[in-house]
């Protein structure tokens, strides 16, 4: 029997922004959850060497196993690691590219989660900095406890963002076993594209 298999949440979100950094050159980027490093790596490598990466945790552990990743693969020099809550990521300056993958870091302390309120700081601080054409990602996680209500919240907040200058989208599953599935909210900024597109559609 051939097994269906649509992508993770996770697997979505590398999809999109890979697609975002292929083929430009200098691009900055935040992972806001910097966790085991996977997301840090991907991003490390989409940018490129004249690109820049900064990665935030409030667990020292997870920032020295990112560290490791990074340092194995060659790809230390682009990132930036920050041992401090993503709502401070305003200091990375204007950014194209912020992941979060929420939750608590697997195989590490399930107590030090990520937290509505602080959530939703960053992410305002992400879109205040996002470029043009740029793209945030937020893995949410309503399964685990605390999880629903910051994964509402996420919802929520990015509903209330302007629509002249941001789209979003939630992909979710409508179907599945077991407890609330992950799901993924994506928003973007309007880039020149994007804009031009908006503003034909206006006189139509
Ligand atoms: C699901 S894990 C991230 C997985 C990671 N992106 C990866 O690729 O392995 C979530 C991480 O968020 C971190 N975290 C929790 N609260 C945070 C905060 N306020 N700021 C930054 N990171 C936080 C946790 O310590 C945990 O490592």
């Amino acid at each position: 029997m051939i097994r269906p298999r649509f992508p993770r949440a996770t697997e979505l979100a590398h999809a999109w922004v890979g697609d975002r950094l292929r083929g430009r050159v200098g691009m900055r980027a935040v992972d806001a959850t910097a966790g085991n490093g996977h997301d840090t790596e991907f991003l490390a490598r989409g940018v490129g060497p004249e690109g820049r990466v900064f990665a935030y945790d409030v667990q020292a552990e997870a920032l020295e196993t990112t560290r490791r990743r990074l340092e194995a693969a060659g790809l230390l020099e682009r990132v930036g690691l920050r041992l401090a809550s993503h709502e401070e990521l305003g200091e990375a300056g204007a950014i194209d590219i912020a992941m979060f993958n929420l939750g608590y870091c697997p195989g590490g302390d399930k107590h030090l989660v990520t937290r509505t309120d602080s959530t939703l700081r960053a992410l305002e601080a992400a879109t205040a900095g996002l470029n043009p054409g740029g793209l945030v990602t937020v893995v949410c996680y309503p399964g685990h406890p605390g999880g629903g209500e910051e994964a509402d919240a996420v919802v929520a907040w990015t509903r209330r963002l302007d629509a002249r200058r941001f789209r979003a989208m939630h992909c979710s599953m409508l179907l599945a076993q077991g407890e609330a599935a992950p799901f993924l909210v994506g928003i973007e900024r309007f880039g020149p594209t994007l804009k031009r597109a908006a503003r034909s559609a206006a006189v139509r």
